[in-house]
């Protein structure tokens, strides 16, 4: 039977969270690449301590401070580069197969979904900059139950507006963590292994895994 809906992490499987310093190499400083890894695992890190104690704070403050972090600690990186980086996140690039994999799950009938940890207004503004806002039907944020990602009442989000049982739905994400979160909940869940790493979490294995969001057209 083909899925319901399609939904998807945000970022990491539709933007490449590393556009923001790749678009800004020559203000960063003396490492570029070490600031923008540093920063992202130190972003995902602060939601997986703070998810489990109640002490949610919104993404972008999450994405603030991880930014600061990464430019302390890579030395020789130029902390005044904060704004224009924090600032790039609300338009990063899209993957390029993103707008026409989008455009055809939503052709087929299906519902196509971002359910992420990004506050409502990063997401939004990232949609509409990556020119995808008409191939989704809902961006689902974590915002509205204060808690991230892999907490079950963040998917639980996407089956309590859609009425489908977690089976009916396909969930993308580049993310393996995720996957292995969105497997344990009921999802079809594909791992976007956009970068070749190996494979983890073996208990709890994606559906299928995909290079990148091509994959889905088998689907429908
Ligand atoms: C998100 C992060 C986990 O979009 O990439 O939810």
């Amino acid at each position: 039977m083909p899925y319901k809906a399609f939904v998807f992490d945000a970022y990491g499987t539709l933007f490449d969270v590393h556009s923001a310093v790749s678009r800004h190499v020559d203000i960063v400083g003396e490492n570029p690449a070490r600031v923008s890894k540093i920063w992202r695992n130190k972003q995902l890190e602060y939601t997986w301590t703070r998810s489990p104690i109640g002490k949610y704070k919104d993404f972008w403050q999450l994405t603030s401070e991880a930014l600061s972090f990464a430019l302390e600690a890579v030395p020789g990186s130029n902390k005044d580069a904060h704004e224009v980086l924090l600032a790039a996140y609300l338009s990063l690039d899209c993957y390029q197969e993103v707008p026409a994999v989008l455009s055809k799950l939503k052709e087929s009938g299906a519902k196509t979904a971002i359910l992420s940890n990004g506050s409502p207004d990063m997401l939004g503004s990232a949609v509409e900059s990556a020119g995808i806002a008409e191939f989704l039907d809902d961006q689902f944020s974590v915002h509205e139950v204060g808690a991230f990602k892999t907490d079950f009442a963040t998917y639980g989000m996407v089956t309590a507006n859609y009425g489908f049982e977690p089976g009916e739905i396909a969930f993308q994400s580049s993310n393996r963590w995720d996957a292995a979160a969105a497997t344990a909940f009921g999802f079809d869940a594909h791992w976007i292994n956009r970068t070749g790493q190996p494979n983890e979490y073996n208990d709890l294995p994606p559906k299928a895994v995909f290079s990148n969001l091509n994959g889905l057209l088998d689907l429908i």
